[in-house]
Order: structure tokens, then sequence, then C-alpha cells
């Protein structure tokens, strides 16, 4: 056929997705169905994801998140070319339930399997919702991950940086909690911050100016954090949020104006994609994308965000990936192990 069909299946943290993509020879992406079970009233109550209760509910929804993306993406199983699955990097318990599924499907339907690294989901997510050409630069803002990679394509990219302590994911999810928000902070405190005006907050601007492309977040989650004991009012506490939301943006800014330069000086500009993509849950903060979009446009960048509900951890990310693997004869042993750990 003249496209690529691929199951692809997410688990590597807390939310169980499963998707169909389809994907043509020139790169041109549609998502045939994208289900998602979010576990989050599973760990709200623990103030953070707990590893084995999201592995076991994996387990048990899995089965169901699949057979749903399957009957509305109606192509059957016959239609499939290939199965993606999630490898890693993330909890692994939960790694190994998706990815044990995926080899589970490929062998009983003789379809090859695709190892997909999470991050590389992530990296690829925006094309999900637009024709993107490789290369470009990507910031990958998420909960687990901060760094910026120049993505010369599938399989193809390398780090100009990344955090030294706290993902900015991390630092909006701990500030969240310290200000009493709950579980995942990122959106509760961006809805708090609508109200707020930071300005009369002083939060540390780690590493501003510096040449490298490296982030921090250490600092301002202590300074914020000792901030929100002094918080009396609704208004303190929003006004907090958004001293907060603007500190993330603009240090997440500062490093990717860093990573321009460098990714423009690498070589001629000509040959290169002048594109900044962010990527990852953090991707979804409308602050962080209009100042990212403001410092790009002042470098000669484009900018490009993946539509929201591809920003936070889904499947049809993992299933492009797994599609663009295919697509160059990239497939996976069946004994493919799940890693914690996996650096792109
Ligand atoms: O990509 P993702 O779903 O999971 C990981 O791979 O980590 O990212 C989740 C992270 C969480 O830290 C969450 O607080 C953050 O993304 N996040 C946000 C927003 N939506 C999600 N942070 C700031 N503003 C948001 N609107
Ligand atoms: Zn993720």
């Amino acid at each position: 056929p003249p496209f690529l069909t691929v199951l692809g299946l997410e688990t590597s943290c807390d939310e169980t997705a499963a998707s169909v993509v389809r994907l043509t020879p020139d790169g041109q992406a549609t998502v045939l169905s994208s289900v998602i079970h979010s576990q989050i009233e599973d760990h709200a109550a623990y103030g953070g994801v707990v590893p084995e209760i999201a592995a076991r509910s994996h387990v048990e929804m899995i089965a169901g998140v699949t057979r749903r993306a399957m009957t509305e993406a109606d192509v059957g199983y016959a239609g499939l070319d290939g199965v993606a699955a999630t490898a890693g990097p993330g909890l692994v318990g939960g790694v190994m339930v998706g990815l044990s599924f995926g080899k589970a499907v490929a062998l009983a339907r003789g379809l090859p399997l695709v190892a997909v690294n999470h991050l590389e989901g992530h990296a690829v997510s925006a094309r999900l919702g637009a024709r993107v050409a490789y290369p470009f630069l990507l910031l990958l803002v998420s909960g687990g991950h901060c760094q910026l990679l120049d993505v010369r394509g599938i399989g193809d990219m390398s780090r100009l940086g990344t955090t030294i302590d706290d993902a900015a994911g991390e630092a909006f999810d701990k500030i969240a909690k310290a200000m009493g928000l709950g579980y995942p902070g990122g959106p509760a405190l961006e809805r708090l911050a609508a109200t707020g005006d930071g300005a009369r907050f002083d939060l540390p601007r780690a590493l501003l100016g510096r040449k490298d492309c490296d982030f921090s977040f250490s600092g301002l989650k202590t300074a914020a954090s000792r901030l929100a004991q002094t918080c009396q009012t609704d208004q303190d506490r929003a006004d907090l949020a958004d001293a907060v939301q603007t500190a993330i943006a603009r240090q997440l800014s500062d490093r990717s104006e860093r990573a321009m330069i460098a990714y423009a000086e690498a070589a001629p500009p000509d040959d290169r994609q002048r594109l900044l993509v962010v990527a990852g849950g953090v991707a979804a903060n409308r602050t962080v994308r209009s100042t990212l979009e403001a410092t790009a446009a002042r470098h000669g960048f484009g900018f490009l965000a993946p539509p929201m509900a591809y920003c936070t951890d889904n499947a049809a990310m993992i299933a492009l990936a797994g599609a663009e693997r295919l697509q160059r004869g990239m497939t996976s042993d069946i004994d493919t192990a799940a890693r914690p750990r996996w650096p792109l």
C-alpha cells in the first residue's frame, strides 16, 4: 500500500494509551484513533505517580484501551503493518506491560515490532498536527525531561543541553504541591496564574545568559516553595503562580535562544531549517508557548508546538515514531528489553 498503518502503545508513566496512525511515504501522518486512559485519579491522593499502582493499572487497562483504539480506527489487525510500543525510558513496571502486550500482538498477528524511545515519540509529536520537515531544533519539556535536541531525523538526534537538576514539568509539579494545588501541578498552576500578577515577586534567574544550553530549576523551586508559605490570600497565591510560570518560561526561552545560536552556527544556515519545535507536557502551557514563539521570531526561527492533545503523553506519537522507523526498515527483536533509562 502507499502508506504504513501502525498500532502504537504507551505505558511509561501514568497514562495507558493506544493509537493507530497512518503515514504516507512523503511524511503525511493521519491519526485514525487515539485512546488515553489517565490514571490521575489513582495517584492524586499520593501527590504523585506511585509506580506499583501505575503498573497494576496498566495491566488492567491495556487490553480494553487497545481494543477501543482498534475499533475506532476500523482497519482491523489485517490492516496493520506493524506494532510500536514504548520500551523506555520510564517506570519500568509500566513499560514492561505495554511492551509485552505489543510483543504479544506482533507475535499473534505476524507483524514487525518497533521498540520506541518515549523521547523520540515526543520529538516527532509536532508531525501529528502539521507537515514538519527535518531537521529542526527541539525543546523537549515534560515531567521527566528537559532537553534541547538537534533533530536531524528519526533515530538521528543529538543533545545540545539538558537539566542539571529537575525537569521543567517537575518544577511546575513540586512548586504547585508546595502551594497546595494538587497533582498534576502544571495545569493547576497555569489556571491560577491567569488571575495573578507576578511582578511583585523576585525569583532567582538561574543560568540566565550562560553560554551553554543547560537548565536548572532547583533554586527557583526552593525560593518559590519558601514564598508559598508566606501567601495569605488567593490573590497572593495567584501572583506567585504567575511569577513562577513567567520564570520557568523565561528560562526555557533563554536556553532555547542559546541553542538557536548554536544550531544555526553548526552548518551553513541555508542547509538547516530554522524551526524551533516545543514538545512534552509543558508545551501545553500557553505562556511557555508565547514566550518561546517571540524569542524564536527574534532569531529568525519559525515556531511550532504539537496540538494540545499530543503534548502530554499519548500513543499517537509512539505509533508515528514507530511508522517512521518501519519506513526505514528499523524494526526490533522480539526479545527487546524494557529500559528504565534510555538517553536519546
Ligand atoms: O509529557 P508528559 O505528559 O509526561 C512525561 O513524559 O513526563 O508531561 C507531564 C508534565 C507534568 O509535569 C505536568 O505538570 C506538565 O507536564 N504539564 C504542564 C501543563 N500541562 C502539563 N505544565 C505547565 N503547564 C501546563 N498547562
Ligand atoms: Zn512524556
